[in-house]
């Protein structure tokens, strides 16, 4: 659905600006005195600012609350999790844990840049962030499903990127 959307706001935005474009080309072939257009050219110009700023700053405000990661408000305290990041291969320090276990992975590495990629049984990824030396990236999720979720490293970080994994036990 939402891609559908992005295809049709893509298609009206390009739309507009072809009809930009064209009208642009209509009016190119008249002549004007310039400081007569000039004056109001600034008047247009001081409004659409204002348009511009108001309009961005609101799309911003509510595109940018729905990051789509877990956060952690109104879900109580986390459990912690500790994840280091190491060619090649994670260190977790809880790899058993159960349904509805809300956890905070702070997630870091002790070399080069790595990803952290959680999936659910279904190699669906569920949660995902970067993990950087010195310095740690909090992801959380809450497990609703009780299974085998892996965690893969989504950067390429050297020859053996592909077997770095670890898996993670949900039980009920
Ligand atoms: Cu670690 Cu790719």
């Amino acid at each position: 659905m939402y891609q559908q959307a992005a295809w049709v706001i893509t298609l009206l935005l390009s739309a507009f600006v072809i009809f930009i474009f064209l009208f642009v080309l209509m009016k190119s072939g008249r002549r004007v005195e310039y400081s007569k257009v000039q004056a109001k050219g600034y008047f247009l110009r001081s409004i659409w600012l204002v348009i511009l700023l108001v309009g961005f700053s609101t799309a911003s405000y509510y595109t940018l609350k729905d990051l789509p990661f877990e956060r952690a408000e109104g879900k109580g305290a986390p459990l912690d999790v500790y994840v280091e990041a190491v060619q090649f291969g994670f260190e977790v320090s809880e790899e058993k844990l159960q349904v509805g276990d809300y956890v905070a992975f702070h997630v870091t590495s002790s070399d080069v840049n790595h990803g952290f990629g959680l999936y659910d049984e279904n190699m669906n990824i569920v949660a995902q962030t970067q993990a950087m030396p010195e310095y740690t990236n909090t992801v959380y999720y809450q497990f609703e499903k009780p299974g085998t979720y892996t965690i893969l490293c989504l950067e390429y970080c050297g020859v053996a990127h592909h077997v770095m994994s670890k898996e993670i036990t949900v039980t009920k």
